[in-house]
């Protein structure tokens, strides 16, 4: 048994996520976490959300509400949206935590005292109503490319054009209209990333089994135009993480936070922290996953998130980790995935395009959106959702394949031999080539969950389903009833196996349907097969079951487009 600690990028606090962001981080995340644990490891599986930065700031804002209420809320939402989502994360934490401020203010007074930070001066734009500094968002003005009166001081949404706060013609604070405005000078850390370019270059080299969308990223970001560059870690906002050198103020630090991406990922850590205080642990036992020296050396850490995240996990972070000089445990395997798209165009937050994760639960239940979804995750390159599409593997691999065998075997049995499972006579070659087949599929199934091959992975475990189905077909008990009641029950007590080794195997996709067939067959429990021969033995003759609710409902042409008109548009 091993240990597995597994993260998934955190979700910004600012709004409910579309199935976009679900896919590239969450999801497939919780598939591992699922799959590691039905093989019986100990698995740690831990995400949060990230709720600092001008986002959480700018989205509070516009909800009228204080910061803090703001994200305290859209955490509880979150929270319940996870939760319908089945994502069995062992802590959901948030960023803002006591937990975090500490280790944070703790990192960054390490990294200053390994004389990795720098103070850099700075001119920044500086509101005298507001009484603070603008970050670039926080100023608008007219844009100098296009005229357009609402430019942002990062960009204009109307030509695009990147801007500087300081080319904007008639410039004024977006959160008074001020225009009482002027450039001060201020003060920020900065993390000699560059520092350590050499030791990050050795350890993503040493990582040899990476995926390519990994390592490409990281080695673009680290060798490319100038390299690696110093990062600025702080900021002139109100919330966040105060700047701080340990437990010590920072002189001229005063009133700053940290930097929303250098207190992000240390929330990995924090979170396990408060998963301890939350369940009444230990210091020790969240410990064991974290300081490589109180028994985190034996830990299989892996990280999930979309390619935007990479650079930050595979060079920011590490430099945190690595230069803190201490032992804090640092990532054995990083799963990033490419983007979905939507219907012919982008998901996107900001213009409310695509589905989002309250929308898709109120139209169906998660099963079928996770089964979609991951069975078409962007592993090799962007993928896209159509409704067309969703519609046809719904009805196709969920409906079709697996309800409808489940449905067959468990109405033919309880229509001829009631509902215990029948004796029966013994097995002849056709089970035999069965067992022999499903052997092979089951064995190449967890080789591709091993190797967090998501796609192929669904294709093996859709094959086995479709064996079971093939088989009864084949063995056409109905038929054989007649003449051989015997032989009949033999096949009918196989497939009924079947159909309870299927909540085994398809629990880590579809855990809901998993629950039902194990409810409908008395197990106590979902254990993996030793052996496919074992496994078709499992319900033994005489033990009671229930023909289960219909698993999954068809989608008709009718829903699809409707839906498709109703996700048309922007949210
Ligand atoms: O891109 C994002 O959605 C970020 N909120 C991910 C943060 S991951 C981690 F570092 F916290
Ligand atoms: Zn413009």
């Amino acid at each position: 048994m091993a240990r597995i600690l597994i993260t998934s990028a955190l979700p910004y606090i600012n709004g409910i996520k579309h199935l976009g962001n679900l896919v590239g981080s969450q999801l497939p995340a919780d598939l591992h976490a699922r799959y590691m644990r039905a093989r019986g490891h100990e698995v740690m599986f831990l995400c949060a959300t990230d709720e600092h930065g001008t986002p959480a700031e700018l989205a509070a804002a516009k909800a009228g509400q204080p910061v803090a209420d703001y994200c305290a809320e859209m955490h509880e939402v979150q929270a319940q949206l996870a939760r319908g989502f089945r994502l069995s994360f062992d802590h959901y934490g948030r960023s803002s935590s006591p937990q975090n401020h500490w280790l944070t203010q703790h990192l960054a007074g390490r990294l200053a005292d390994a004389g990795l930070i720098e103070e850099v001066t700075e001119r920044q734009v500086y509101s005298i109503a507001d009484g603070r500094f603008l970050p670039d968002r926080y100023i608008e003005g007219t844009c100098p490319n296009c005229g357009y009166e609402r430019a942002r001081g990062d960009q204009c949404e109307n030509c695009t054009k990147q801007l500087d706060p300081t080319d904007l013609i008639n410039p004024r604070s977006a959160i008074s209209g001020s225009t009482d405005l002027e450039v001060r000078e201020t003060k920020h850390l900065y993390l000699r990333q560059s520092a350590m370019r050499g030791k990050l270059n050795d350890w993503i080299d040493s990582k040899t089994d990476w995926p390519i969308l990994t390592t490409s990223i990281a080695k673009k970001w680290l060798n490319d135009g100038e390299g690696l560059q110093d990062r600025g870690i702080t900021r002139d906002l109100d919330w966040g993480i105060p700047v701080k050198k340990g437990d010590a103020d920072w002189p001229g630090m005063e009133g700053k936070v940290f930097y929303v991406w250098f207190d992000a990922p240390i929330e990995y850590i924090a979170c396990a922290a408060e998963w301890a205080a939350a369940n009444g642990r230990s210091e020790a036992d969240w410990r064991r996953w974290w300081r490589t020296d109180e028994g985190a050396d034996d830990v299989r850490y892996v990280q999930f998130m979309g390619k935007d995240n990479v650079p930050f996990h595979t060079l920011s972070f590490p430099s945190t980790i690595m230069g803190s000089g201490e032992p804090w445990k640092l990532v054995d395997y990083i799963k990033s995935f490419n983007y979905l798209n939507y219907d012919g165009g982008q998901f996107s937050t900001s213009q409310g395009r695509g589905v989002f994760m309250d929308q898709a639960l109120s139209i169906l239940p998660s099963d079928y959106w996770r089964w979609w979804l991951l069975s078409h995750a962007p592993e090799s390159g962007d993928s896209e959702f159509t409704w067309e599409n969703f519609q046809a593997s719904v009805n196709k691999d969920l409906a079709d394949v697996l309800g409808n065998f489940v449905s067959r075997v468990t109405k033919f049995c309880r229509s001829k031999f009631g509902e215990t499972v029948p004796e029966g006579g013994a097995w002849g070659d056709r089970e035999a080539a069965l067992v022999a087949g499903l052997s092979d599929r089951i064995a190449a199934y967890a080789r591709q969950m091993e190797a967090i091959e998501i796609r192929k992975a669904a294709a093996e475990l859709r094959a086995i389903w479709v064996m079971g189905n093939e088989y009864l077909q084949e063995a056409a008990p109905w038929t054989v009833v007649k003449s051989d009641p015997a032989a009949a029950a033999a096949v009918t007590r196989l497939a009924l196996n079947l159909a309870a080794l299927y909540a085994v195997l398809s629990e880590p996709f579809i855990p809901d349907a998993a629950e039902t067939l194990r409810e409908a067959f008395g197990l106590d429990r979902l254990a993996w097969p030793a052996s496919a021969e074992a496994a078709l033995s499992r319900l033994a003759p005489g033990q009671p079951f229930r023909v289960p609710d219909v698993l999954f409902a068809k989608i008709s042409d009718d829903d699809r487009a409707e839906w498709q008109i109703r996700f048309a548009g922007t949210r």
